[in-house]
């Protein structure tokens, strides 16, 4: 695997970081997850632009412009084999004598880009759905910055792993949905697609909005709006969504079905615009 770490491709094993790095010793920086179809990133200038916000967020200067970017993803995909592949790219306040405040004058910013295998959900997943646990939301009140310091996270993922299950869904304050550990979460209640709205209690996925946009695009009703624990409780559909892992059916909820326990007509129908959207976007560049 050749990887791309301040200027230079190297193989991944030769890729060495300060034990100094901010990255390391606060979490301080910033990353994105691009998926990669055909050997081209997808939704590119969207992820970059949330990239934008998330070094905003933490008020670190963008180490490259748009232009610079696309070159060194473009170099880092032809350097790796796989036809699909998701690239991570990672940001962080650079080398420093450890501080808490910001290293002053400012140093280089560590900037890491790898790229892995995207494997997409296997066919028997998303025929049979996945199940969730819920968890109380903990994070701190700016999940719209993609922070790399992800120990809530981890943390609540593990939760999923531990029962065996694919994700955990986050209730803030015993009241509302934010988003997955890893994911974004829709709820199907009367036909209707749900969307928690895009504050800073959730990170604003790419995946989300295109979820969205095919919705408006193909009249399936849905709503932007608060969703209550209740809603997801009762809900008819429940769906995960990511840049990993496109769209996925939830049919358990903290180990009990959600509707009929069986991935249903709103999935159906949204996985399959959501493959034709892909390979239709893939196919005009
Ligand atoms: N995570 N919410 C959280 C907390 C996430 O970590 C992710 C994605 C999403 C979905 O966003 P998008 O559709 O842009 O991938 C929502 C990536 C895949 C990760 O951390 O690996």
């Amino acid at each position: 695997m050749t990887i791309y770490l301040n200027g230079q491709y190297m193989p991944i094993e030769e890729a060495k970081v300060s034990v100094l790095d901010r990255g390391f010793i606060f979490g301080d920086g910033v990353y994105e997850v691009i998926p990669v179809y055909s050997r081209l990133p997808f939704r590119l200038e969207e992820h970059l632009k949330r990239l934008q916000h998330s070094l905003d967020g933490i008020r670190l200067a963008n180490p490259h412009s748009a232009e610079k970017w696309a070159e060194i993803l473009t170099e880092v995909i032809a350097r790796n084999e796989a036809v699909d592949q998701y690239l991570y790219l990672h940001i962080t306040r650079g080398v420093a004598r450890r501080d808490h405040a910001f290293p002053n004058p400012p140093v280089p910013p560590t900037v890491f880009v790898m790229s892995n295998p995207l494997l997409t959900p296997a066919a028997s997943l998303l025929s049979s759905g996945v199940c969730a646990v819920t968890a109380q939301d903990n994070r701190w009140l700016r999940c719209d910055i993609k922070a790399i310091s992800l120990l809530p996270n981890v943390l609540l993922r593990q939760m999923a792993v531990d029962a065996s299950c694919a994700e955990t869904i986050l209730i803030r304050d015993n009241d509302f949905l934010t988003e997955g550990a890893a994911s974004n979460i829709f709820v199907v209640k009367n036909g209707i697609l749900l969307a928690p709205p895009k504050d800073h209690l959730m990170l604003p996925g790419i995946t989300y909005d295109v979820i969205l946009e095919i919705a408006e695009a193909n009249a399936i009703p849905h709503e932007v709006r608060k969703i209550t624990v209740a809603e997801v409780f009762n809900a008819d559909e429940l769906l995960l969504t990511s840049s990993t892992r496109e769209v996925m059916a939830i049919t358990h909820l903290d180990g009990k079905p959600v509707g009929t326990a069986r991935p249903g007509p709103m999935f159906s129908k949204i996985h399959s615009l959501y493959q034709e959207f892909k390979h239709n976007v893939m196919r005009a560049k």
